[in-house]
């Protein structure tokens, strides 16, 4: 296994999610454990990216349940269809919030996040069995290439899990 990632600091997003991509599909193909593979996914972003928090939420018994990532302490479990995370699992699409304080019930895990974008994460039949969250402590942080980017990566996830 790697124990490195490779990027170029500083360049565009988009460019950053293409280095990215193959990394983690290397990091992650040879093992089979869903947790550990969530785990350095959300180091190998925070690594890249410097997301003030980024993680894993899966559902669990009939709510979302906080997985592997990386920042501040986070809301442990979240109904489905409550706040951004709930509403991109519930709808099975990705959401991009840039004001938190805009979005019809958000639940705000740290007051001192400001924007967010959640993709669903998907099983082999496009069902949502998860969401992975980014959020930012910078209003409007996130725009179209990481929706991009992080979808791919979720695309990752559901390639493992089929
Ligand atoms: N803000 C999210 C909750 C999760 S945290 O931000 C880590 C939401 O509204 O679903």
């Amino acid at each position: 296994m790697a124990e490195s990632i490779a990027f170029s600091k500083g360049s565009e997003k988009s460019i950053v999610y293409a280095e990215l991509l193959p990394q983690i599909e290397s990091l992650i193909s040879g093992e089979p454990d869903l947790v550990a593979n969530l785990a350095n996914i959300a180091a190998v972003l925070k690594e890249a990216f410097g997301f003030f928090w980024v993680g894993f939420y899966m559902a669990r018994g009939g709510e979302l349940v906080l997985g592997p990532f990386q920042g501040p302490l986070a809301c442990t479990r979240i109904k489905f269809g409550e706040g951004v995370c709930g509403h991109c699992f519930s709808t099975a699409e990705t959401v991009i919030v840039p004001n938190v304080d805009e979005f019809p019930g958000h639940i705000a895990c740290s007051s001192a996040s400001k924007s967010e974008v959640v993709v669903p994460i998907l099983d082999g039949d496009g069902k949502a069995i998860g969401v992975l969250d980014v959020d930012s402590d910078k209003l409007d942080d996130f725009d179209s290439d990481d929706a991009a980017g992080l979808e791919a990566i979720g695309a990752l996830v559901t390639k493992l899990l089929t």
